[in-house]
């Protein structure tokens, strides 16, 4: 059975999303306590030598357990930087990132990033090493533990027999697919992907789509996901937040469980990207 049919099957019978407007500058709506991760009121800012650049404006979201939650918006708008504050890399100018009802303060094991480049898996490693290494380095599990763990994770993945080759022998969508596997052998509360199908071409990063979704309904991981692209957030989210440019503030939130790779080209599909290209272009 592919991701898409699971995905139909569990979709529930609304036919339209419903579009929550922004309530700009606004806490976090109430009932907010029982998600597992809030992003409550966030400005992000960078000071360079010459000025401040404000990444994002008084940013609130909430991802529940098992969400597919996307951030998406234009280049420049903050995606990556709220990424990197959820990730515990840089901390707010104002307002806080709470995971399980803790601030978030410094990265930690809990949250893990896949990135977009294909170089973010240390060469000299297998890639059963590359898998194997961060549940070493945090010292999660024992090695033979840590190599169950990892095989198993890139079985998942569709790459079991490559388990004893090296990153540079691999394809970018292979690559990506390690990374993946490395990111979930970790377990970790929340899987953040910054755009990590953005460098490849259209048919891997549509297979890679299907996959995502696949693994997800294997595994129900938490997933806060990344995409400048209105069809990549459609396919893989179920629940969508849309950022204006620069700096990033919250345009609207919409509910997207109902479409996956089935509904690409509906009529459906293309009016609630029509809707969004508005929602997000438009003054
Ligand atoms: N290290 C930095 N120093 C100063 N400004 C930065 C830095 N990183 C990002 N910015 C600025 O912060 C803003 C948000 O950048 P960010 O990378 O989060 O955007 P993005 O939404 O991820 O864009 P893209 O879709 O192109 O990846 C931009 O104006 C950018 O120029
Ligand atoms: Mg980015």
């Amino acid at each position: 059975m592919t991701a898409a049919t699971l995905r139909t099957g569990s979709a529930p019978p609304q036919a339209r999303p419903p579009v929550r407007p922004a309530s700009h500058d606004q806490a976090a709506p109430a009932g907010a306590g029982d998600a597992l991760l809030q992003v409550d009121g966030v400005t992000l800012e960078y000071a360079t030598r010459e000025r401040v650049v404000r990444a994002t404006h008084r940013v609130s979201f909430d991802v529940h357990q098992a969400d597919r939650f996307v951030l998406l918006g234009p280049s420049g708008c903050g995606k990556s930087t709220l990424l990197k504050a959820i990730g515990g890399f840089i901390a707010p100018r104002e307002g806080e990132i709470r995971l399980d009802g803790q601030a978030v303060h410094q990265p930690g094991p809990d949250r893990i990033v896949v990135f977009q480049e294909f170089d973010q898996l240390p060469p000299w490693k297998t890639v059963k090493a590359n898998v194997m290494f961060p549940l070493l380095a945090s010292r999660k599990l024992g090695r033979k533990e840590a190599e169950e763990r990892a095989l198993d994770c890139l079985a998942k993945v569709g790459l079991s027999k490559f388990a004893d080759a090296y990153p540079h022998t691999l394809s970018g969508g292979m690559k990506q697919r390690v990374a993946i596997a490395r990111a979930l052998a970790m377990q970790p509360k929340v899987l953040l992907m910054d755009e990590p199908f953005a460098a490849l071409d259209a048919l891997t990063r549509r297979r890679m789509q299907e996959e995502l979704l696949a693994l997800w309904d294997d595994v129900r991981f938490t997933l806060l996901f990344v995409t400048h692209s209105i069809e990549e957030a459609l396919v893989v989210g179920n629940r969508i937040l849309l950022l204006s440019p620069h700096p990033g503030r919250v345009r609207a939130e919409i509910n997207s469980h109902q479409f996956g790779l089935h509904s690409l080209g509906g009529a459906d599909f293309q009016a609630t990207a029509q809707r969004i290209h508005g929602l997000l272009f438009d003054q």
